[in-house]
């Protein structure tokens, strides 16, 4: 019998958790659980990492997983590597739903880093109003540049103190490029930094970056070890053989 995990906690994971759904195959969405209340879906949820590659080879075992579906950020690299390994070593077949990158077009300003420390040293210089579009997790490097003014979009409010001075908006995408070009004028936003995330979610403040002819520090996608990769939920379905 087929059992499916899904690992999620993207826009695209609750495209694929619909469409398991729809086509009745037993699956698990499986989050990490960065934020307070993570979405309802229509098929099983779980919450909290595996422990590792150890703790996901024994959660594929006890669980009886026949395949798993990696349709996280392109950014959660440690999940993705682990997908790898631990699929690997029980002979689960693994596929990943990969999300085309962002490409600069014409009247994009954007310089290319190739990680987040690159990000921060790109901000040196006189102080600007940065919109830092990357989520929680790894904004504490930007307190080495405490000159700007920062403009945070956040999925929860923070609990705790931030590690520099911040606007905060507290929202959850996928986002529009009307209401992000409006975010961005209000804050007076002069240069956005952003990941490389690729897809629709959110693409709007790169094209309201573009729209206000601001300069983008994008971040390049960490490299991921070679694995099965289809770009569309129909691709995940095809492979699933439903
Ligand atoms: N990174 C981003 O920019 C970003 C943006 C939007 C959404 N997300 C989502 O947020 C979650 C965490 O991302 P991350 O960048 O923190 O990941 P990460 O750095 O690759 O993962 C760190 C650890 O978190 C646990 N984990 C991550 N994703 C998980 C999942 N879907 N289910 C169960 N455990 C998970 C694993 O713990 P164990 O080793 O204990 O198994 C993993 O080793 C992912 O679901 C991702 O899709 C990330």
């Amino acid at each position: 019998m087929t059992r499916i995990l899904l690992l999620g906690g993207t826009t695209e994971a609750n495209l694929v958790a619909q469409a398991l759904a729809k086509a009745g195959l037993a699956a698990v969405y499986s989050y990490a659980g960065r934020t307070e209340a993570p979405m309802g879906q229509p098929i099983h949820m779980r919450v909290g990492g595996f422990g590792g590659v150890e703790g996901l080879q024994a959660y594929l075992k006890a669980e009886g997983v026949t395949h798993v579906i990696d349709a996280t950020h392109p950014f959660a690299a440690q999940m993705s590597t682990n997908a790898v390994a631990a699929c690997k070593a029980e002979g689960v077949p693994l596929i990943a739903l990969e999300r085309a990158l962002w490409v600069a077009g014409e009247g994009d300003r954007w310089t290319h880093v190739p990680d987040l420390p690159a990000a921060v040293a790109a901000l040196a210089g006189p102080p600007q109003r940065v919109f830092l579009a990357i989520g929680r997790q790894h904004i504490d490097a930007f307190a080495a540049q405490p000159q700007h003014s920062y403009l945070l979009r956040l999925v929860d409010q923070p609990t705790g103190p931030l590690p520099f001075p911040a606007e905060v908006v507290v929202a959850r995408g996928p986002f529009d490029v009307a209401g992000d070009t409006a975010l961005m004028q209000e804050h007076g936003t002069e240069v956005v930094v952003a990941k490389n995330a690729g897809g629709k979610g959110a693409v709007a403040k790169i094209a309201a970056a573009r729209a206000l002819g601001l300069p983008v520090v994008m971040i390049d996608r960490p490299v991921l070890p070679p694995r099965a990769v289809v770009h569309s939920v129909a691709g995940v379905m095809a492979w699933l053989g439903a």
